[in-house]
């Protein structure tokens, strides 16, 4: 093959080729900051060159090999697809991907005598100030390195470009090829470099345009829904509150405008206090006419009542989702008959990137969606379509469509929230009393994040009600009652998360303020455990 060609669009953008690393994603996350279009395959899925290119959504204007757990020329060790070097593309290798890319060519790869994790120091060999890949580097930086193999001998033509302070090569590039190659990770925020060498790699060497912007989404992401759903196609967007949704279902409306969406927001009695008014005037103000609240309260106190186990919990949950759901298609279906007019043809989801790619490198871009992500079962049960218009974007990028919608901040830049509510907050059995407690206790917290400019700063926060009781000693009596968590993480995506370091000061006022004010508390703890190894929700 002599150059990616025929290909259907005009959207450029990078190819990367997932080999398994837990950064692969970030890699797309940091290319698409700097304005430049980038998705993730699965190379094995890309082997067959014009034919599997073609089907590419965008030209390849440059490729990244992402890093992987395979040590190269080991069996099964993923492989390269033969077109890369010789399409006439920029292509980065990044640690698996630099190995694979010397031991392609005729270098040497060997195990590591020292494996390198975490935290190295990185220099630039003399001259390579200049080296394209390293403008505006300094000689000596921080990068993040995770690695077990190491290229011992580059191949003929290549020259290194960088070593680690431990001797080791840490970049290279063809002489006169537009091959590069980094053995530390430049994606992670460690590499105090990163940014400016993939900068460098997209703008200046694959000489990409950086348009990828707020407007380009909303423009894609409207032109997708109106091809999908087409010009007689109606869609339901289940609404959560949360941002996906509340921002696809204004995508929807302005792609097909109001006749033809209706948002239903499901009242499960599992929202956060005052939630149900609120989303629902939001979507109103947004210029949905067709908002539709399911009440649902006693449905879902019913289907919980005496259950533990928080499997279950969610099982039940779903269950109820589906049959409310079902229900909701079916009336709606039979009363637009009687008009003469068609039912739902698609369902709206506020799927994003993240939950399309599968974990560990294989199957990128097939649909897989977390289950819990959705309310799973919907689709197949309801025999609706699925309109999913943010399949290929991060979180950031479809907040990002929502402010350039005009949506109000407070929409867009709200905590995640998880499909079955209030209910992952109640370890224990969940009744109305508790979910009561619940919401008065949550709702302290996060008016009092709001108040001292502090919301933002993490990327969630929220209550949770404890099954346990202690003591407590209030004015003459003593106290037997409920012990409530906050917890508040910062994090990018939710698969991991630090403790927020909220102020002390702070803390101790919110748990006065809950304790004085919420019957039934009487002890407040913060949460201060990573994920891993614990997890965002207590369930
Ligand atoms: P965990 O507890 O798994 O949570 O660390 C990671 C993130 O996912 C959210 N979460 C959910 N979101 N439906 C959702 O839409 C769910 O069933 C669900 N369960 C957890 C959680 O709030 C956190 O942001």
């Amino acid at each position: 093959m002599t150059a990616m060609k025929s290909v259907q669009t005009e959207k450029h953008g990078i190819l990367v080729l997932d080999y398994g690393s837990q950064y692969t994603l970030l890699i797309a996350r940091r290319l698409r900051e700097l304005g430049v279009y980038a998705e993730v395959h699965d190379p094995a899925r890309l082997m067959h060159e014009v034919l599997d290119l073609d089907h590419l959504p965008f030209k390849p204007i440059g490729v990244i090999l992402s890093g992987g757990p395979d040590s190269v020329g080991e069996k099964g060790a993923r492989l390269m697809p033969r077109w890369v070097t010789p399409a006439a593309v920029p292509v980065l290798g990044i640690c698996y991907g630099l190995q694979l890319l010397a031991h392609v060519h005729g270098g040497r790869v060997r195990a590591a005598a020292k494996r390198e994790y975490g935290r190295s120091h990185v220099r630039l060999s003399p001259g390579a100030e200049s080296h394209p890949l390293m403008r505006s580097v300094p000689r000596d930086s921080v990068a993040w390195m995770s690695h077990g193999d190491d290229v011992e001998q580059l191949p003929e033509g290549w020259v290194q470009i960088a070593l680690t302070e431990g001797g080791v090569l840490a970049a290279a590039s063809h002489v006169s090829k537009p091959w590069y190659g980094l053995q530390f990770h430049p994606e992670v925020e460690h590499t105090e470099a990163g940014r400016q060498i993939l900068e460098n790699f997209a703008l200046n060497i694959c000489r990409a345009r950086p348009d990828w912007t707020a407007g380009t989404m909303v423009e894609e992401a409207i032109q997708k829904v109106q091809q999908d759903v087409g010009p007689h196609g109606r869609v339901l967007v289940a609404c959560s509150g949360g941002v996906d949704s509340t921002v696809l279902a204004a995508v929807v409306e302005k792609a097909l405008g109001p006749d033809r969406v209706t948002a239903v927001f499901c009242d499960t009695g599992l929202m956060r206090k005052d939630e149900v008014a609120w989303v629902s005037d939001a979507l109103r103000g947004m210029g949905l006419r067709d908002v539709r609240v399911i009440s649902a309260r006693e449905k879902f106190m019913k289907a919980l009542s005496g259950v533990i186990d928080p499997e279950e919990k969610r099982r039940r949950i779903g269950r109820l989702f589906i049959e409310l759901f079902e229900a909701f298609a079916t009336e709606d279906k039979k009363h637009a008959a009687s008009l003469g007019l068609h039912g739902f043809s698609h369902l709206g989801q506020g799927t994003l990137y993240p939950d399309v790619i599968e974990s560990a490198g294989h199957g990128a871009g097939a649909k897989v969606i977390k289950t819990h992500h959705n309310v799973g079962g919907l689709p197949d049960r309801l025999a609706l379509k699925l309109c999913e218009p943010f399949r290929f974007l991060f979180k950031d990028e479809v907040r990002a469509i929502g402010r350039a919608l005009g949506l109000a901040p407070e929409l867009v830049d709200r905590h995640p929230f998880p499909g079955p509510g209030l209910a992952v907050r109640i370890p224990g059995e969940v009744t109305p009393e508790r979910v009561a407690i619940l919401q008065e206790a949550d709702s302290v917290f996060i008016n009092a994040l709001r108040k001292s400019g502090l919301y933002p700063k993490v990327w969630q926060a929220f209550a949770v009600l404890l099954p346990v009781q202690t003591v407590g000693v209030m004015g003459d009596n003593r106290t037997y009652e409920n012990v409530v968590a906050l917890r508040a993480v910062t994090s990018t995506d939710g698969m991991t998360a630090e403790a927020g370091e909220l102020p002390f000061e702070f803390l101790t006022t919110v748990a006065r303020e809950i304790v004085q004010n919420v019957r039934g508390v009487n002890r407040v703890v913060y949460d201060i455990t990573s994920k891993p190894p614990a997890t965002i929700e207590w369930e």
